[in-house]
């Protein structure tokens, strides 16, 4: 849920720092902080805020030296202050940290510290690495070894980057990311290879409890037992480097624009994958489908084709559930896991749990380099860029058509999906170039203090996804309710001050939702209605196009999230709020 970079060459440090920092932001960002080394001096300066503002009051960029390490915070641990602000410094100042991950026994390493002598100023976990560096550096005068044993004290998951003043940078990791990415002017380690892609595609991804030390121009891979060890490094796509706004306002609206070329090229040169993949699920006897968020929304959709197209037996279980849950996990399972990033730590804790068992792990990400791409069996990636918007648009669609790809190919065509790709292209294409229309409706529906979202059957997953986007990017409470559940309590919940959104394309699912339309109406409700048909009962009416040569509703979701990203994304400006950095979320949520 942070961002931690460090780097030690020929460049000056700070500014490389400050970009590396802003382009992997996503992973958290209300505070930022900078060390660098100049003349045996750790110097450093950190606050809170987004990297620009801290840059722009603080001039991250002018600190001298040319090996430093930064860090954007997303707090777990200690309010949002700059003194949990990172990099932490140990007592002497000698020795600087920036770390990802929480650190679980830092009371009693802390306490034990205290008792050393050591002062702490800050409430956070981290803290205590410093100071763990610092005391057993202290005793040994050996700086791996220092390192080795911080490390074996340490319990939770982390990703850390140790500045000292001597000029050396080392860091290490256990279930957090951290990779190293290796150019003629210098070595970095980072969360993301999107810390260095500007300098260089080699990454090189490192091992739980590897330890590595940077210096000016080499780097050395150790393992927890302080042997010498060689990682492989790997090539990774220069194009994520491409993550500037274009046209777009925002991230999330160039994100949503993005969807048609997207959608027009994912798994079209994976189609042995797909085909590997649809053996797979025939041959398992059950397919437990999870993953987090928008991801999980995607899970269920993928349960309803799986089950009535490919008639295979499908369970799906939210990743942060998955480990309460796991009778019935065994050697004739197959696991699909979907993550846009491949870090979600509640996915990769699931993904481990079912392994364990003998699952076998398929997954569908968007980043092929990930931990949850290295550790399946094998992976479909949806290549749809970075997704650099904390509100995942790009990636859910994409995500959405492999698993109609794969649905389509077990049912020998029959759902229609991949004959009419570019028909469901071009639905949504119309959608987004009535964009301007949701401004005017966001106006009106802004001051809603609920928003409620109703879909049946293949539509409830859209209905719930809808509302995610509505609370993550607005901050208005909305709910996405089974249309047929109304009655069941939600009912109550209606009356002149609510707003209801019905997801209604003409499919079987239609008659019911316009009775249920005029219900909620009866008890004054504002109903706006998404579909293909006009119906006097919506009092604001969102046309989406019907596709005339596919028969089944099926194919509807991923056209009718367009509508509801577009409006979420106008609900935020009328509000006033960032839609690329919702308050307390983090792109990468890296901690369970
Ligand atoms: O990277 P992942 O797909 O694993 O992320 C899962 C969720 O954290 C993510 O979808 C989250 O719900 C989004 N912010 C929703 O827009």
């Amino acid at each position: 849920m942070c961002s931690i970079i460090g780097y030690n060459g020929q460049l000056f440090v700070a500014p490389l720092l400050v970009d590396s920092l802003k382009r992997m932001e996503y992973r958290g960002y209300d505070s930022v902080g900078i060390a660098t080394i100049n003349n045996g001096k750790i110097l450093l300066k950190k606050g809170v805020g987004k990297v620009l503002e801290v840059d722009g009051t603080l001039d991250l960029k002018s600190m001298k030296g040319f090996t430093g390490i930064g860090h954007t915070r997303w707090a777990t641990h200690g309010g949002v202050t700059e003194i949990n602000a990172h990099p932490h410094y140990c007592c002497t100042d000698s020795i600087a940290i920036a770390h990802n991950g929480i650190i679980e026994n830092h009371r009693e390493l802390k306490e034990e510290l205290i008792d050393l002598g050591h002062v702490f100023k800050s409430d956070t976990d981290s803290e205590v690495i410093a100071h763990l560096l610092e005391n057993y550096y202290n005793d040994q005068k050996n700086l791996k070894k220092s390192v080795m044993k911080t490390c074996s004290r340490l319990k939770g998951a982390y990703a850390f980057v140790a500045a000292f003043e001597d000029g050396t940078i080392c860091g290490s990791r256990y279930n957090e990311p951290l990779i190293i990415g290796t150019v003629d002017t210098g070595n970095f380690l980072s969360s993301d290879i999107l810390g260095f892609i500007e300098f260089t595609d080699k990454a090189i991804f490192l091992d739980n409890r590897d330890i590595v030390i940077l210096d000016s121009n080499t780097y050395q891979i150790y393992d927890s037992d302080g042997k010498n060890v060689d990682r492989t490094a790997t090539q990774v796509a220069w194009e994520l480097a491409a993550i500037d706004k274009g046209k777009y306002s925002h991230h999330t609206l160039k994100e949503i624009h993005e969807q048609p070329k997207a959608l027009e090229k994912v798994g079209i040169s994976s189609l042995d994958k797909i085909e590997e993949f649809c053996k797979v699920l025939s041959k398992s006897k059950t397919v437990f489908l999870t993953g987090s968020g928008t991801s999980y929304h995607c899970a269920l959709i993928a349960k309803h084709l799986l089950s009535n197209f490919g008639k295979i037996h499908a369970e799906t279980l939210m990743s942060s559930e998955f480990q309460y849950t796991l009778a019935g996990v065994d050697n004739s399972s197959v696991l699909l896991a979907f993550s846009q990033s491949g870090e979600t730590a509640d996915v990769l804790h699931a993904v481990k749990a079912a392994k364990q068992m003998g699952a076998k792990i398929l997954s569908i990400v968007n980043v092929s380099t990930s931990s949850l791409a290295r550790i399946s069996d094998s992976f479909l990636v949806t290549s749809c860029g970075p997704e650099v918007g904390v509100a995942a648009t790009k990636s859910f669609t994409t995500q959405l058509s492999l698993v109609y790809m794969i649905a389509d190919r077990l049912c020998n065509g029959c759902l229609g999906f991949s004959a009419n790709r570019s028909l469901v292209i071009d639905a949504i294409c119309e959608v987004l170039d009535s964009e301007k229309e949701f401004c005017g409706i966001a106006e009106k529906i802004h001051p809603a203090r609920d928003i409620y979202v109703l879909g049946r059957s293949i539509h409830y997953p859209i209905a719930l996804e809808g509302a995610l986007k509505i609370k993550e990017l607005s901050y208005i409470h909305a709910e996405g309710i089974a249309a047929g559940e109304l009655k069941h309590g939600p009912l109550a919940l209606i009356d002149r001050d609510s707003y209801v959104i019905i997801l209604n394309p003409s499919d079987s699912t239609s008659d019911r939702n316009i009775a249920s339309a005029h219900e909620i109406k009866a008890r004054g409700a504002t109903i706006i209605g998404i579909s293909d048909l006009p119906n006097e009962v919506y009092d604001i009416f969102i046309k989406i196009p019907k596709i005339p040569s596919i028969e089944c509703g099926a194919i509807y979701p991923i056209i009718e999230v367009i509508p509801l990203q577009i409006l979420a994304y106008y609900l935020s400006l009328v509000r006033n709020i960032d839609p690329d950095y919702p308050r307390n979320l983090a792109k990468s949520v890296t901690v369970m």
